[in-house]
């Protein structure tokens, strides 16, 4: 059993109520290799800001969880290398499907899990979730858990079509599971392609589609059953054109891609909302540059030569979240 705490690590109880008081959001941004790593972690200290790093049953996949654990427990020296005395770092399973999956984790020190259990007959998912809960806290371990069913189509996590979370049914969750945190559904969806053009209105101006907004008449409804209760949101990257066009450009083929206006995300950064989920747009800086890179140097064959860029892209994607959406800089309690 590795102990999250001697790894430097922290949970999540403390940074979401201070998120909840404050009108912020802690940004959690999924990792699957050294350089997103790196770039987050840069974005953290250089912004002063506390961040989650998630872990999907995806990237242990790929990139093996013994390496991935220990690559967060080296982020936390990292982050004190580059001068940051008390980081304060979740290491976070994102959208667990089993109590083994979430049992394994808290074992090998993460400090927070959440069990998606939101596909499943609702008393079902309460009750896989307050097992999980049942075994987190004996550790100190923070769960979050799923109510609603988010839209998309990305590797592990699917779905057809969106439920909105039912205000009515939170506080019945809430206290029979022991959840910390809970993610909803109003509106957003994982991956790139989070609505149909059909869905969209053409913005006069610039061409772009304009995505709906989100029910925030939901989001209101559940805050209004449970008040200070730190809310996640989950498929929030707002997918920025620029990089979608850089792609483009550079001989990819990203037809309609649209995300999550950002002023929607700094609205609900205000609320309730105190961990906000963003992968996409990681992955869409990190192809942008080094489809740029490569393009542009069609004789390079070092590595290093076009992940370089791409760090530096995403460390700039980051800060730009945690500076202009989210705004958790400077909210280290250190
Ligand atoms: O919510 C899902 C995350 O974007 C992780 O995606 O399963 O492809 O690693 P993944
Ligand atoms: P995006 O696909 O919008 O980045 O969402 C990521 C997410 O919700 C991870 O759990
Ligand atoms: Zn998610």
């Amino acid at each position: 059993m590795v102990n999250y705490k001697d790894l430097g690590l922290v949970n999540t109880r403390e940074m979401f109520a201070k998120a909840v008081d404050g009108g912020y959001a802690i940004p959690a941004f999924n990792f699957n290799n050294m350089e997103q790593l790196q770039a987050i972690i840069m974005a953290a200290v250089e912004t002063k800001s506390p961040v989650i790093l998630q872990i999907s049953k995806g990237a242990r996949q790929y990139a093996n969880q013994t390496l991935l654990r220990y690559m967060a427990e080296g982020a936390v020296a990292y982050a004190k290398e580059l001068g940051c005395e008390h980081p304060e770092i979740v290491l976070h399973l994102d959208h667990g499907d089993s109590f083994e999956l979430c049992k394994n984790c808290i074992e090998m020190g993460f400090s927070s899990v959440m069990i998606d259990g939101s596909a499943l007959p609702y008393d079902e998912n309460v009750a896989l979730t307050r097992k999980v809960v049942d075994f987190a806290h004996k550790y100190d371990v923070t769960v979050e858990g799923e109510l609603g069913v988010l839209a998309g189509v990305e590797d592990e996590v699917a779905a057809e079509e969106s439920h909105y979370t039912k205000p009515e049914e939170v506080i019945d969750f809430v206290t029979k599971t022991g959840v910390d945190s809970l993610a909803i559904s109003i509106g957003t969806s994982h991956g790139a392609y989070k609505f149909t053009p059909e869905q969209c209105t053409v913005d006069p101006k610039t061409g772009r589609l304009v995505p709906p907004p989100l029910a925030f008449d939901v989001l209101e409804a559940i805050e209004k059953k449970l008040p200070g209760f730190p809310i996640v949101l989950h498929g929030s990257s707002s997918v920025p054109q620029e990089d979608v066009d850089t792609i483009n450009k550079y001989g990819g083929a990203l037809k309609a891609a649209v995300g999550i206006p950002e002023e929607q995300l700094r609205k609900a950064a205000k609320s309730a909302v105190c961990k906000i989920n963003i992968d996409s747009d990681s992955r869409l800086a990190m192809t942008a540059a080094i489809r740029k890179t490569l393009a542009e140097k069609p004789a390079e064959f070092d590595p290093r030569k076009y992940l370089g860029p791409a760090r530096d892209h995403m460390k700039e994607l980051y800060i730009h979240k945690i500076v202009n959406v989210l705004g958790s800089n400077g909210k280290l309690s250190h």
